[in-house]
């Protein structure tokens, strides 16, 4: 099974107006009873939403390309990096594991693209199933209405009516979605990802084949590699991390990070290694922030590279290795 996202398209009025009308979406959600040129018009209006940045509205299709439902990510606050989310599926497609993956796909959207640190998720109280299906949902909150007391009351004028409020935070969402997974084959294939993290090819080429290589998932897709060679029986050295560019800053570095440091743990390490030039700036935090300190630093590491390598307008001269005690 395997559900696909599509924009909404005037084409999808009829199938859209059909299972939205039906009782058991019609009166979960408390749409008026309208016509099919009502449905058009409200797609009309999410299509222009959309454009202003206020929506992402999709309409949900199944393996054989029939509309199932629709979800969209409302009310994007961007300041907040925040949104609420909306969702339902046609009563024939109730109960077949289409919520999950309709869900995953939607919040794939709010967190790797739109970059949102969270996606709140209301359910009317009296609608049971509603709650129940997001109950089942690994990555969800439940029950933050204390802890987000504005957003609950603006829930319940907006549904005119008692509602529950959960949440699905970037961090779950981001350790759901994220796996490691060896490579077994040729490594020369990874180049291009690890050159991310090296300038130089032939320094990359020379470490290429020792320690371990994972790929970095992100769901089914490639988000990064990461490289890891032990340097005793007790200390081993992250040599290459890199992640794809559109999926930096969105918490999988941090993620991939605690995932290999419980790895190593497990094999037995006590410490881990890592080196970034004095130029990394944003790289001398990621580390910090994850729980390293500095190590030592191995001066002019970097005259011997081809070419000079400057960034945030340093030369880069020097290693600094941080390090983690496990
Ligand atoms: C370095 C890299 C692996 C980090 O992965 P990432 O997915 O982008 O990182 P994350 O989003 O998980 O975390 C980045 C953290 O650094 C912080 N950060 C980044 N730049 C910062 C800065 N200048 N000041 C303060 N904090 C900064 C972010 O705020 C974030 O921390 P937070 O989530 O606690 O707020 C990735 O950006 C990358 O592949 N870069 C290119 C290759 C590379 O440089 N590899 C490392 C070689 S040593």
């Amino acid at each position: 099974m395997a559900v696909t996202l599509v924009k909404h398209d005037i084409k999808y009025a009829e199938a859209m107006h059909e299972l939205s009308s039906m009782p058991q979406v019609r009166d979960a959600l408390g749409l008026p009873a309208g016509k099919v040129e009502d449905t058009i018009n409200f797609i009309k209006r999410e299509c222009v939403d959309e454009e202003e940045g206020k929506t992402v509205p999709r309409v949900v299709l199944n393996e054989e390309g029939q509309l199932i439902g629709v979800t969209s990510l409302m009310f994007i606050d961007h300041q907040k990096k925040s949104c609420h989310i909306g969702s339902w599926l046609g009563y024939p497609f109730w109960g077949k594991g289409y919520n999950l993956e309709a869900k995953t796909a939607i919040l794939d959207i709010a967190f790797f693209e739109l970059g949102l640190l969270r996606v709140f998720a209301g359910a009317r109280k009296v609608n049971i199933r509603s709650q129940k299906a997001q109950e089942k949902l690994s990555f969800i909150r439940l029950g933050v209405e204390s802890e987000y007391p504005e957003e609950h009351s603006w829930l319940e004028v907006k549904e005119k009516q008692p509602c529950v409020l959960n949440v699905f935070e970037r961090e779950d969402f981001v350790r759901y979605r994220t796996s490691l997974e060896k490579v077994d084959g040729k490594r020369e294939d990874f180049l291009p990802q690890l050159l991310l993290a090296d300038d130089s090819e032939k320094v990359v080429r020379d470490y290429l084949d020792q320690g371990t290589l994972y790929k970095i998932k992100c769901g089914e897709v490639l988000a990064g590699v990461a490289l890891i060679i032990p340097q005793s029986n007790t200390t081993i050295e992250l040599k290459n991390i890199a992640i794809i560019p559109t999926y930096q800053g969105k918490g999988i570095g941090k993620e991939v990070l605690r995932q290999l440091t419980e790895i190593c743990q497990m094999e037995g390490y006590q410490t881990v290694l890592v080196g970034t030039a004095n130029s990394s700036i944003d790289n001398i935090a990621f580390y910090q922030k994850a729980g390293f300190r500095m190590e030592a630093i191995e001066k002019d590491f970097f005259r011997k590279y081809p070419e000079p390598i400057y960034e945030n307008g340093i030369r880069a001269l020097d290693m600094i290795f941080f390090s983690k005690q496990l």
